[in-house]
């Protein structure tokens, strides 16, 4: 298996002259779980569309597991597995007779079904009807129907979306044990880092159609630039001095966050003298929220 299940060199999309896509370069390391992140209208869905063949890129070129999609589009397909968008489902048939119809296109055998259900947590649901079954039931059958058949790389579109907490956990969980444990590289995009940072191994963030960051979960964390927090009795007469000294300093919630950490003491010692009581000084770092947030934010760029 090659060391890439999905690579990408510089693909573009434009709608109407309105660039969506531009210049995005993935590499999605077999084996991994990859949250390709973006505020609602980053590009994330038109790039996946673009990965699946739904979409022709104007720009770049596209190869999943090694191999050109121009020449081995039946190939690739068969060993991808998607989810984009809810998936269509038919409420007046069962979750095995759901199955059943995709199953002969692939030409899996009949056990796969209960495979892919028990993957999915649905082995007891499998003659309910679909209609019966919650959001959360119907976003696990719709990945076990992409599961079906021999799958080495699942691509999913925003799989939590409209999920409840406890679905969002039972997705997260059964995601996560997909490498490990079916050997299935997964690319999955989400809006919201909080959602995926526990099951990510490597993340990709887009901002206005460009990849901002690409790297591992442990590369991010060591973007999160650390910070001073300041608790002071005047918070605005101390900006003003803060400020008028020369430091970089920002009031939020009440409380003082100054960029320069190593001026701790010099800080602490000009409040002081000032006659301006200090409550608390310390050194904090962003989360990784706040780090997403940053780069993705186009105002703040
Ligand atoms: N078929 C289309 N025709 C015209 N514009 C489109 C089309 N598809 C997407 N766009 C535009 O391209 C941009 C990127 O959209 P896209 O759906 O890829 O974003 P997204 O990151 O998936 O957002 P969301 O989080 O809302 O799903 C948006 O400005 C969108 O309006
Ligand atoms: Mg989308």
């Amino acid at each position: 298996m090659p060391e890439l299940a999905i690579s990408t060199t510089a693909i573009s999309k434009t709608f109407d002259g309105k660039p969506a896509v531009r210049g995005v370069s993935l590499r999605v390391e077999t084996g991994s779980v990859y949250a390709f992140l973006g505020p609602n209208g980053a590009g994330k869905s038109t790039t996946i569309r673009m990965l699946l063949g739904l979409l022709r890129p104007d720009q770049g070129d596209i190869t999943l597991f090694g191999l050109d999609p121009r020449q081995h589009r039946g190939e690739i397909l068969a060993r991808t597995g998607s989810l984009v968008e809810s998936p269509s489902l038919y409420a007046h048939l069962t979750a095995r007779e759901n199955l059943e119809i995709p199953r002969r296109i692939l030409d899996a055998s009949r056990s796969d079904i209960d495979r892919v259900l028990k993957i999915v947590g649905l082995e007891n649901a499998r003659e309910s009807l679909v209609k019966t079954f919650s959001l959360g039931m119907k976003q696990r059958l719709g990945l076990a129907l992409a599961l079906l058949g021999n799958r080495q790389l699942l691509i999913l579109d925003e799989p939590t979306n409209g999920l409840d907490p406890a679905g969002i956990l039972e997705m997260r969980s059964l995601i996560r044990q997909l490498p490990t444990e079916h050997g299935i590289t997964v690319f999955l995009s989400s809006h919201l880092l909080t959602e995926v940072e526990q099951v990510a191994t490597h993340v990709g963030m887009l901002s206005q159609g460009e990849m901002v960051f690409q790297g591992t979960v442990s590369e991010l964390e060591q973007m999160r630039r650390p910070f001073l927090r300041i608790v002071v009795s005047e918070p605005e007469s101390a900006c003003a001095l803060l400020t008028a000294k020369g430091w970089e300093v920002r009031a939020v919630d009440g409380h003082l966050v100054a960029s320069d950490v190593k001026a701790v003491a010099a800080i602490n010692r000009t409040l002081v003298q000032a006659g301006i009581d200090v409550h608390h000084l310390a050194t904090e770092s962003a989360s990784l929220e706040e780090v997403f947030l940053r780069m993705t934010r186009a105002e703040v760029r």
